[in-house]
């Protein structure tokens, strides 16, 4: 199967980015959203992301040229024009199932059906389907437009034919596939997400400030951003959401979300996308 036409379902910050990366790889892309302004913004940020890249020298092609490959439309059934569809509606598996048994019954039976989930188990969702062989997890990272790793989950019915028609686009993508089992979180978030859940028992135990949390990671393990700017860059609800999966997954009192964490989110501090996290970013 040739892959020309690339569906994107959900403009959000992770159907954004992958839609500007299936983009710049060449690949048309038609991006699907409910709501008509989140598709314009999502072409904004598109614009300012190529815009820094083009400065850098990063991409080849001009903004104006990548940016025509996309299409944005908020009719559901204009993915059926698709080749290839990556599922990155919101992280909810009621909401993800609406999505997919629509894409299901309009997509031809030939095209691979691909989800964003960051946690939710891929074999549930390819059993919505009538096409569970052709199904698989797709994991881009934040922000997709720089981030190199993609994480390729198989359900328990996915083909090695799918798998290696998955892989070998992550690579047309400019992305370096690695494979993890169908588990809670799968590698990225079962490491990643405890982690940031620790910081934030540390900040409410008083172990540190938040500047000191991150100051301590960034400086002393070398990691590009403290654990809690990274919660922000990610959502403060995402982190919660990929916890409780862990906590339900696993069934080991571990994985508990931290109270400050869950007080945050039901605060409406959900990071960056609403200026305020464990930093401000209306100041
Ligand atoms: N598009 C284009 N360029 C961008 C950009 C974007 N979306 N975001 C940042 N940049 C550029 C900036 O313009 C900047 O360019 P210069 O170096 O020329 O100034 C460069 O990238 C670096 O940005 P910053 O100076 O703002 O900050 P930084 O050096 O800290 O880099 C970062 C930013 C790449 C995000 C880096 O901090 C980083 O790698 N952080 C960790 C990100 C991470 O862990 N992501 C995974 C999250 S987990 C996930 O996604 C999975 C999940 O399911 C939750």
């Amino acid at each position: 199967m040739v892959v020309k036409k690339i569906g994107v379902l959900g403009a959000g910050t992770m159907g954004t980015g992958i839609s500007q990366v299936a983009a710049a790889s060449g690949f048309e892309v038609i991006l699907n959203d409910v709501e008509e302004d989140c598709l314009q913004r999502s072409m904004k940020i598109m614009e300012k992301s190529l815009t820094r890249l083009s400065e850098k020298g990063k991409i080849e092609e001009d903004k104006e040229t990548i940016l025509s490959r996309i299409r944005t439309t908020t009719s559901l059934s204009d993915i059926k024009e698709a080749d290839f569809v990556v599922e990155a509606v919101f992280e909810d598996f009621e909401a993800k199932k609406k999505v997919l048994l629509e894409l299901d019954r309009l997509l031809a039976p030939s095209v691979i059906l691909t989800s964003n989930t960051s946690s939710i188990s891929i074999t549930r969702l390819a059993a919505l389907t009538s096409r569970p062989s052709q199904f698989m997890g797709m994991h881009f990272m934040n922000p997709v437009p720089l981030m190199v790793l993609v994480e390729l989950i198989r359900g328990i019915a996915t083909t090695q034919e799918t798998f290696d028609q998955v892989k070998d686009l992550s690579e047309k993508m400019g992305k370096v596939p690695v494979e993890a089992n169908d588990f809670p979180g799968f590698i990225s978030n079962r490491v990643l997400i405890p982690m940031i859940n620790e910081a934030v028992y540390a900040l409410m135990e008083g172990v540190g400030t938040t500047e000191a949390i991150d100051t301590v990671m960034k400086l002393g393990m070398n990691h590009p951003m403290g654990p809690l700017a990274l919660a922000d860059l990610i959502g403060l609800d995402v982190c919660l959401n990929i916890m409780e999966v862990l906590y339900e997954g696993f069934k080991d009192s571990k994985y508990r979300p931290c109270p400050l964490l869950r007080k945050m989110v039901d605060a409406g501090y959900l990071g960056r996308k609403t200026g305020k996290g464990f930093y401000d970013y209306n100041k």
